[in-house]
């Protein structure tokens, strides 16, 4: 791959180790529109953790640049999107960052030019959405002057196993030449190798349903933890059970926040109502997950009931990221369970070593207590499963509640687990 020279658009979770990925082989420029972040990641400073200080100090030294200004990505010829794809209030896609990066891209875009989309979105969304924007901010021609290509990021946040480079990775493009070099660029870095999907919607589809079946696989388990609570058997009891036939999925119940399958399916969701479907499964699989902060308050306080504990009592949380050893809160679902218990009078506080206090404090109102002594609760909740915690030593006790949301305690310590 000659003479490529790749710029990133968007230094998250996966624009940064994409970006540093792509250096150790070609000129490769990273663009973000958050000058703070961008300082940082040139001061030698992920703000992800995702890649670390150290990989991210060698990736600068190597010949990673990282800038805030346009100009500076304006000659290269690979353009790479990796901005948030969020929902709106209403659960609607929130393409304006993608719509924006396009417009950013077209006005310096140059004939012969690549730009692949990353950013997890619906099938159709690339050439209805965004190719409309580079063809009207560049003047160019699709497919003539410039291709498209789409390649899903597939990173799992927090797994130090699987990264950028070793998970197999689907690609796409425009033309069946633009296919090519976006198949071919992306073996010359991903060791696990690629799948070139058909075509562009293709791959959009593939990637939209990879979350939206977790999700919806995670809501069966979720709606059995609540039959099975109202029967009183333990869930788990009953999946290890199950669990023993060649064929039954391994999934467990639990929280499903963070911005990817909590997101995800109301991408598809979005594109199935707009063409006259109603996408009921994959609907009820969301609300059912969303539903389950309550129900696992619900259970809290009917324990803290048995037990006889006043509704004042002092419950501590322990984490509240998205998922276990990762800092990332976005849409963490521990929040739901943090404001149901208020309601229901408790005096809730949350530790977590790995959460950013500030951010924490800016995205939810909440303070972060650092040190904790786990004899001043009436109430403990093992919301996250950090490998911080797993050597800490609670135990139920007659006159208080221990919740293990995740299942990591002894049995016997706890009181419920999800
Ligand atoms: N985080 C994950 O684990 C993960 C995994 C697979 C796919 N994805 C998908 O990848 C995409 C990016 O996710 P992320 O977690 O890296 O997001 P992120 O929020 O961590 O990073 C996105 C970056 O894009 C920047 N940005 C926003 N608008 C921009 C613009 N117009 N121009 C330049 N930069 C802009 C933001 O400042 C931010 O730094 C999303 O579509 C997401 O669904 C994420």
């Amino acid at each position: 791959m000659e003479n490529k020279h790749i710029a990133i658009i968007g230094l998250g979770y996966v624009g940064l180790p994409l970006a540093a990925a792509f250096s150790k082989k070609y000129p490769t420029i990273g663009y973000d529109i958050n000058n703070e972040k961008v300082d940082a990641i040139n001061s030698g400073i992920d703000p992800t953790a995702e890649l670390g200080n150290k990989q991210l100090q060698g990736a600068l030294n190597d010949g990673l640049a990282t800038s805030s200004e346009l100009g500076a990505i304006a000659d290269s010829n690979v353009y790479i999107i990796t901005v948030p794809t969020d929902i709106h209030e209403d659960k609607t896609p929130d393409l304006n960052p993608l719509k924006k990066a396009s417009e950013a891209i077209g006005s310096i875009l140059q004939q012969g030019d690549l730009v692949i989309y990353e950013s997890t979105t619906y099938p159709g969304c690339t050439e209805e959405v965004c190719v409309p924007i580079l063809v009207s901010t560049s003047g160019l021609k699709f497919n003539l002057d410039f291709t498209v290509g789409y390649s899903p990021e597939r990173i799992n946040p927090g797994d130090k196993q699987r990264n950028v480079t070793n998970i197999l990775k689907v690609t796409s493009g425009s033309t069946s030449k633009a296919a090519e070099e976006v198949d071919k660029l992306y073996q010359s870095i991903i060791t696990a190798g690629t799948h070139l999907a058909p075509s562009i919607k293709v791959a959009e589809a593939a990637k939209a349903i990879e979350n939206a079946q977790r999700d919806v696989n995670i809501s069966f388990m979720n709606e059995l933890a609540v039959i099975f609570d109202k029967l009183d058997i333990d869930t788990g009891d009953v999946l290890a059970a199950a669990g023993t036939k060649w064929n039954f999925l391994p999934f467990k119940p639990g929280l499903v926040g963070g911005h990817c399958i909590s997101v995800d399916p109301y991408y598809l969701a979005h594109k199935a109502q707009e063409v006259g479907h109603d996408p009921a499964v994959i609907l009820s699989g969301r609300r059912i997950n969303d539903g389950m902060g309550l129900h696992v308050a619900s259970s809290i306080v009917k324990l803290m009931q048995q037990k006889e504990l006043p509704l004042s009592s002092k419950a501590l949380i322990l984490g509240i990221t998205f998922k276990e050893n990762t800092g990332d809160t976005r849409n963490s679902r521990v929040v739901d369970v943090y404001k149901e218990l208020k309601e229901f009078g408790l005096q809730v506080e949350v530790h977590d070593p790995l959460a950013d206090a500030y951010q924490v404090h800016k995205e939810y109102g909440i303070e972060l207590v650092e040190d904790t002594n786990l004899n001043d609760y009436e109430v403990i909740l093992l919301a996250v499963a950090h490998d911080d915690f797993r050597d800490l030593q609670i135990k139920t006790s007659s006159n208080k509640v221990v919740y293990d949301l995740k299942g990591i305690l002894p049995r016997a310590d706890v009181d419920k687990r999800l």
